[in-house]
């Protein structure tokens, strides 16, 4: 059995590049090692920005694969209990930013797929690559009553995360890993509580606080903690009292806490993000710290950059935007990353950093706050298409 492309892994990145590739008249399969319920049901990241809402539009998919509300472009930023409003918009036309959960998009994306004739293969065990710098790739899987498959495809796009096999199928010395930990620890609770107006970072003395809308009425909330706490050090009456401190917000409205885990905020870029027939895409290539909401948005454009690389060579010959993919990618990952290592420096180091370094970090803020130019810089970052960034 052969097809054109194999995609492993079916989040964010896997489904945008199979339906970007169906779109395009390309064959693909799709390999999963989860249930499709599973993968539905994965809460992350959730605002897609206004450059990720324009790619699905150019291809005539945003009505259909974006859901959840459409954003204003504010953020607040609460620094030792004082609001301040900064925006996204840019003064450039057409769709902005969305509020949508990444669960929401990744439904969606898999019923379009699925919808037109798409190949999509849940709990795919084992799956191995192999003969990847040979003629053909093949990709081996057994299903979920051990039966053993082989597809042989021309590439392979790894979109499998950071945990993922893709990545381990590259021989050693090939990639090199540029990896940073900020010592941070976040704990990240999910409930059924009102969300805020618009997104909300804070930070003071008590240390960093962020609330963020995740549908009519649930929320998403993160508190900076050692990186070694665990859930466990955070019973229900501790979050609620320590988000009310640090939110500056007494009134802050409860509810039902459905989801609750402490991860450590880290950087990582492997490079090239490329090795012979197989391509890595999203996290399986980089992970950003959260701040900024870039780690997803990230993974739908290096799944836009390849679909349109292999619709190129399938249907031209032209193997260009194959050979420049990497770098392409690469370029706005950095990007990004320098825009949420500002950002997580920035709101950490206001908070309870030594007091030098907390006036620097003031200092930045006022700027943001202040300077029109700054802001303007803040906003088109935050909307992805900063020249700089390749888009
Ligand atoms: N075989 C098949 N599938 C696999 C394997 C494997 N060996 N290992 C992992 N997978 C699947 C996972 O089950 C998951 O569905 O690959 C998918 C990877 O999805 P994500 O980890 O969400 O990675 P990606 O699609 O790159 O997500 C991009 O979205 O919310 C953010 O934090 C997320 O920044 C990330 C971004």
């Amino acid at each position: 059995v052969s097809t054109t492309v194999v995609v492993i892994g079916a989040g964010p990145a896997g489904m945008t590049l199979a339906t970007l590739l169906q779109h395009s008249g390309v064959p693909c399969v799709v390999l999963e090692r989860r249930s499709r319920e599973h993968v539905a049901q994965r809460q992350r990241a959730g605002i897609v920005e206004t450059r990720a809402v324009r790619m699905f539009d150019s291809w005539g998919l945003a009505d259909r694969v974006l859901g959840g509300i459409p954003y204003d472009g504010i953020l607040e930023i609460r620094v030792d209990g004082c609001s301040h409003l900064v925006s996204d918009r840019d003064g450039s036309d057409g769709p902005v930013a969305r509020l949508c959960p990444q669960q929401v998009l990744v439904q969606k994306l898999t019923e379009t797929f699925l919808e037109g004739g798409g190949d999509l293969r849940f709990e795919a065990a084992d799956v191995s690559l192999h003969d990847l710098t040979g003629d053909r790739a093949t990709v081996s899987y057994r299903t979920p009553d051990g039966t053993p498959h082989a597809l042989a495809c021309d590439f392979v796009a790894g979109c499998d995360g950071d945990r993922g096999v893709s990545r381990t199928a590259v021989p050693d010395g090939v990639l090199t890993a540029h990896a940073f930990d900020h010592g941070i620890g976040w704990l990240t609770v999910l409930a059924d509580a009102p969300p805020p107006a618009h997104p909300l970072l804070a930070t003071g003395p008590h240390g960093f606080a962020a609330h963020f809308p995740r549908g009519p009425h649930a929320s998403r909330y993160y508190l900076q903690c050692p990186p070694d706490d665990t859930p466990d050090d955070w019973p229900e009456q501790r979050v609620w009292d320590t988000l009310r401190t640090r939110l500056g917000d007494p009134a802050l409205g409860s509810g039902p806490i459905t989801d609750r885990e402490v991860f450590r905020l880290r950087s990582l870029v492997h490079d090239p993000m490329r090795h012979g027939r197989l391509f890595l895409v999203g996290d399986a290539a980089h992970i950003v710290s959260p701040m900024g909401g870039k780690g997803m948005n990230l993974a739908l454009y290096d799944a836009d950059l390849l679909a349109r690389a292999v619709r190129d060579f399938v249907r031209d010959g032209d193997d260009t935007a194959l050979d420049t993919y990497s770098a392409r990618c690469l370029r706005r990952v950095w990007n990004d990353q320098e825009f949420s290592h500002w950002l997580t420096r920035t709101l950490h180091d206001a908070g309870d950093a030594d007091p030098f370094l907390r006036h620097l970090a003031l200092a930045r803020l006022d700027r943001l706050f202040h300077s029109p130019a700054a802001a303007r810089a803040f906003a088109e970052l935050m909307t992805g298409l900063d020249p700089s960034g390749g888009a």
